[in-house]
């Protein structure tokens, strides 16, 4: 029976096995064509709920719905052969019960052919990390500073800068780690809380605005391109596209405007014998 794809796709396991090895590459992406760009240079691809700000202009990931996720993460699995997709469970979709968790983690799992999900909290969502991996969900844990809790951490501020909330969050990144985690996402906390937690616990740990000594990084694909206005400390710009994406733009207004485009070559002739030719001379 030959019914398996040409390239089979990186696997949660095949992450998790990564722990203390070569780094773990990722980046978000939310349709195909960047998708289709990522997957030959990263292990997985986040289809983050930043979505919700990066895509829809919300101001916070909190309104972000399962149909958004989904309808994303459909379309980075069209553009994509080879890097696992990992989606992002929104906020109030998995909170309310382990149950509830399993409902919306199937349903993004087969609506979408992605092979993992990942939902934010520690110790309090330990129970629901172990329901799920149990019931065969691979899950990525996101710890330190979470956004979908921005209406009670009450802003984007980095996490663990002190003893008491280091040791919170080194708490919540072992519950989830323990509770069959196949990696953890640590982001915005001080560098060295990172750097314990990478040491300390069992699953890979991939940073962002973490630690370099972490299992391996991601970062949102528009922030390191330059295209956001405004961007974390942690976001190292690998490009800068906005001002020549706006270059772009205003190069096309101004030729459109003095009918210089479309040019001769960006149009379509006649065949050479075409009566219509003879009709318009
Ligand atoms: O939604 C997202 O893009 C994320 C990353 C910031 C890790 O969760």
């Amino acid at each position: 029976m030959s019914t398996q794809a040409e390239t089979r796709r990186i696997t949660a396991p095949q992450l998790q096995a990564r722990k203390g090895g070569e780094p773990i590459v990722s980046l978000t992406s939310y349709h195909a064509h960047t998708a289709r760009l990522l997957d030959p240079y990263v292990d997985f691809i986040l289809v983050g709920d930043s979505l919700g700000m990066v895509m829809h202009g919300l101001e916070s990931t909190v309104p972000v719905t399962v149909e958004m996720m989904i309808l994303h993460a459909r379309a980075v699995m069209r553009g994509t052969r080879r890097a696992l997709v990992v989606v992002d469970l929104p906020f109030g979709s998995y909170e309310g019960s382990p149950l509830e968790a399993f409902h919306t983690a199937s349903r993004v799992l087969k609506e979408t052919g992605a092979g993992a999900v990942k939902l934010e909290g520690g110790r309090h969502m330990a129970e629901t990390v172990r329901f799920l991996v149990d019931r065969g969900v691979p899950v990525m844990g996101h710890v330190g500073m979470t956004p979908q809790a921005i209406n009670t951490l009450g802003s984007f501020k980095a996490r663990g800068r002190d003893e008491a909330e280091a040791a919170l969050i080194l708490a919540d990144a072992r519950a989830i780690s323990d509770a069959g985690a196949f990696a953890i996402v640590l982001e915005a906390m001080a560098e060295p809380l990172a750097r314990t937690i990478t040491q300390e616990i069992s699953a890979p740990t991939i940073g962002i605005g973490g630690s370099p000594a972490c299992d391996g990084q991601v970062l949102v694909l528009e922030d390191m391109l330059g295209l956001g206005d405004r961007v974390p400390k942690f976001v190292k710009k690998f490009a800068n596209l906005g001002p020549q994406i706006e270059q772009a733009v205003e190069n096309y207004a101004n030729e459109v405007r003095a009918r210089t485009f479309p040019g001769p070559e960006h149009v379509y002739g006649l065949p050479k014998d075409s009566p219509l030719l003879k009709a318009g001379e």
